[in-house]
């Protein structure tokens, strides 16, 4: 009797700790427009799952439209926590709002809302998109001197990522303030690729043709500057040596093209949350309380022959060819 009233109470407490922690996460993501993306969501749907918590994954297609409805359906249906990232920076006020009335944890990732002074988050992740926008044009400009073409007159080409976005906006700045000191690299276009392979490869061509010279591609995404060599190539030029494409996320075609010698380097934006996300829910479970940080990981630069210094403290580049058995994305 005594045997079986133990196992019952054991039996209890196994299910009553399963159930303190029967957790659901609504994830409204952007969409699927780059490897990046890609990688972004399975980290976070993996280690959701791996908790055996239940994620709600919502693709909204690059539409803030469906974002906001994805985050109304959330409240509703009462989920636990929510991951936001958006799709463009403005336009969250009210739906943000009405995710802190329903007291509802909001997590923030990846690409900040510009409302974020007046609303309530737990956390925020996220890439400083200016300083690896910075990095891209130290890196080239420090490039260019290794080569010995340092006081060179050259022309350079922004493909921007989408219009309006905080990435897109915040690498934008970060490269138009550093080249601003190097009056001999000059911005011939900058124009939106939305950072995908496909419209980065478009805008590509249509600078091969309008353009009388590009030294330099300057791609806010790995995948646009995939895209420009493919471009490239298909002009009949060499990428890499006709043209220096440097792009940025470091994901593993990156490397493999780095390798291949077509992309010159690439600035990392790490895609992988779920190692802060995920300590931080079951803190919040335990009770613990947290401030309004925005944390941004530690991330590098990948090139060629490693070596060359891409940020304004002496941060200096390795190579992608030592480092790309560990990339997993
Ligand atoms: O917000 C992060 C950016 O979005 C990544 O650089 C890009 O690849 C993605 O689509």
């Amino acid at each position: 009797m005594k045997k079986l009233f133990a196992i019952m109470l054991a039996a209890m407490l196994v299910l009553s700790a399963g159930s303190a922690m029967a957790i659901t996460v609504g994830f409204t993501q952007i969409g699927q427009e780059s490897d990046w993306r890609t990688a972004n969501t399975d980290d976070m749907i993996k280690a959701v799952d791996a908790e055996g918590w239940t994620m709600l994954y919502d693709d909204a297609q690059q539409q803030q439209a469906k974002q906001v409805a994805a985050l109304r359906s959330f409240i509703t249906q009462g989920v636990d926590y929510i991951l936001f990232t958006g799709v463009v920076a403005t336009g969250w006020d009210e739906v943000l709002k009405e995710v802190n009335e329903a007291e509802i944890p909001l997590l923030l990732i990846d690409r900040m809302p510009d409302c974020m002074d007046a609303i309530e988050y737990v956390g925020a992740f996220g890439g400083d998109f200016v300083e690896e926008g910075r990095r891209m044009a130290y890196w080239t400009v420090n490039y260019l001197e290794s080569i010995g073409r340092g006081g060179e007159e050259v022309n350079v080409v922004i493909l921007e990522g989408t219009t309006g976005s905080a990435a897109a906006e915040d690498r934008t700045t970060g490269i138009n303030e550093v080249l601003a000191n190097y009056p001999n690299l000059k911005v011939a276009d900058s124009q939106t690729g939305n950072f995908t392979r496909a419209e980065g490869l478009a805008v590509m061509e249509t600078w091969l043709k309008s353009l009388d010279k590009i030294d330099i591609v300057l791609a806010e995404n790995d995948d646009m500057g995939l895209g420009a060599i493919d471009a490239i190539k298909a002009a009949g030029k060499v990428p890499g040596q006709d043209i220096i494409i440097v792009g940025c996320d470091a994901v593993k075609n990156a490397f493999d093209s780095i390798v291949a010698g077509d992309m010159t380097a690439t600035i990392e934006c790490t895609p992988l949350y779920s190692s802060a996300v995920i300590p931080l829910i079951k803190d919040l479970e335990d009770g613990k309380t947290f401030g309004r940080e925005v944390i941004h990981p530690e991330e590098f630069c990948y090139d060629t022959d490693g070596g060359i210094v891409y940020s304004a403290d002496g941060r200096v580049s390795e190579k992608a060819v030592d480092v790309i058995d560990q990339r997993v994305y």
